[in-house]
């Protein structure tokens, strides 16, 4: 961690309280003159800090943003997360996360951008992505699972952004199979899991996340409007994106660890729970073919099981699920 990281982590252990130069000397290990450089340019950056002869510094207001200090002052996971890309404005977050993928990026690493110009959804969809306003992140990681079981990382995924959301906001979330997270029937948050793997082995899995935080309804084109929301329209409140970052990596260790230990009996339970699927009357799209019936559960694997108006029962794996008014 270096002197600036170090500086804002006391400052968020101590919400509203002064830290004298001279503590923060001590604790960041540098002189009381690195401390005010640093000071200084942190507030170039945004912060707002009180300084009160003989009390020290208080710090009154911080910018929202997604800079790699910011997120690592105040983290406490030992791998997801530990290593951050944070740009301004890139094509897609997924490209750079392959590639720092495939020249050895370690587990847990994430790549975030304040704006996406080439954002990209699932089945070629393009993902709108401003500036500011949203998280846009892919993280890497390397999972030693046979191939069959990589959708369940994104089913583990759903659940820890439904988690960290109600960790944060006072606000009902549910999710659609496999990866939409819904709030009040609008969409906040997709997730786009791209694979490298060989033939019997995966290298690596980027797992894009998409979630609309603080953007106000004039944000989304129009024809989002009616489908899309944010978390600050959702519960009234801006968020802070560096905490919501902080709060996913670890809930996201949490999950990650105990599944590769357990399996995914304890995500598909959590999943089940946050389902808006499950009894559901769907018309499920893949390439060739078009089903009708009902979603009736999870299978071991994360599998969708759809049960149609004969009682048959089809394992869906990837596919574009409308869901029906119940009959
Ligand atoms: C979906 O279609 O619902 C999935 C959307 C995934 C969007 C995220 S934003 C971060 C990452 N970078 C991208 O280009 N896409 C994913």
């Amino acid at each position: 961690m270096n002197i600036k990281q170090e500086i804002l982590k006391a400052f968020q252990a101590n919400p509203g309280r002064f830290i004298s130069g001279e503590e923060l000397s001590h604790t960041c290990q540098c002189s009381r003159t690195a401390v005010w450089k640093h000071i200084e340019e942190l507030r170039q950056e945004g912060y707002v800090f009180e300084a009160v002869r003989k009390s020290g510094y208080r710090l009154v207001a911080a910018p929202d943003r997604i800079a790699e200090e910011e997120i690592l002052a105040g983290l406490d996971t030992r791998r997801i997360g530990q290593t951050i890309y944070a740009h301004d404005t890139v094509v897609s977050t997924q490209l750079l996360a392959h590639e720092a993928a495939s020249k050895g990026a370690p587990e847990g690493t994430i790549v975030l951008a304040e704006q996406q110009i080439g954002g990209k959804g699932r089945l070629g969809r393009a993902w709108h992505s401003p500036k500011g306003t949203g998280i846009w992140m892919s993280l890497i990681i390397r999972p030693a699972i046979p191939l069959p079981k990589t959708p369940q990382m994104t089913l583990l995924t759903a659940v820890t952004v439904a988690k960290t959301i109600r960790k944060t906001a006072d606000v009902p979330v549910l999710i659609k199979w496999p990866n939409d997270i819904f709030i009040e029937d609008k969409k906040v948050c997709g997730i786009l899991t791209e694979l490298n793997a060989e033939s019997d082995r995966v290298n690596y899995l980027v797992i894009g996340i998409g979630i609309n935080v603080n953007s106000v309804e004039s944000d989304f084109p129009e024809d989002l409007q009616d489908v899309a929301t944010s978390l600050r329209i959702a519960s009234g409140e801006p968020i802070r994106r560096a905490a919501f970052i902080q709060t996913f990596c670890r809930v996201f260790e949490e999950e990650y660890d105990h599944y590769l230990q357990h399996g995914f009996e304890r995500a598909k339970r959590e999943w089940e729970t946050y389902s808006y699927s499950i009894g559901r009357q769907v018309t499920v799209r893949t390439l060739h073919t078009t089903l009708e019936g009902r979603a009736v559960g999870l299978d071991e694997e994360g599998v969708l099981i759809v049960e149609d108006a004969d009682g048959n029962r089809h394992k869906v794996y990837s596919a574009d699920v409308e869901y029906r008014a119940n009959s």
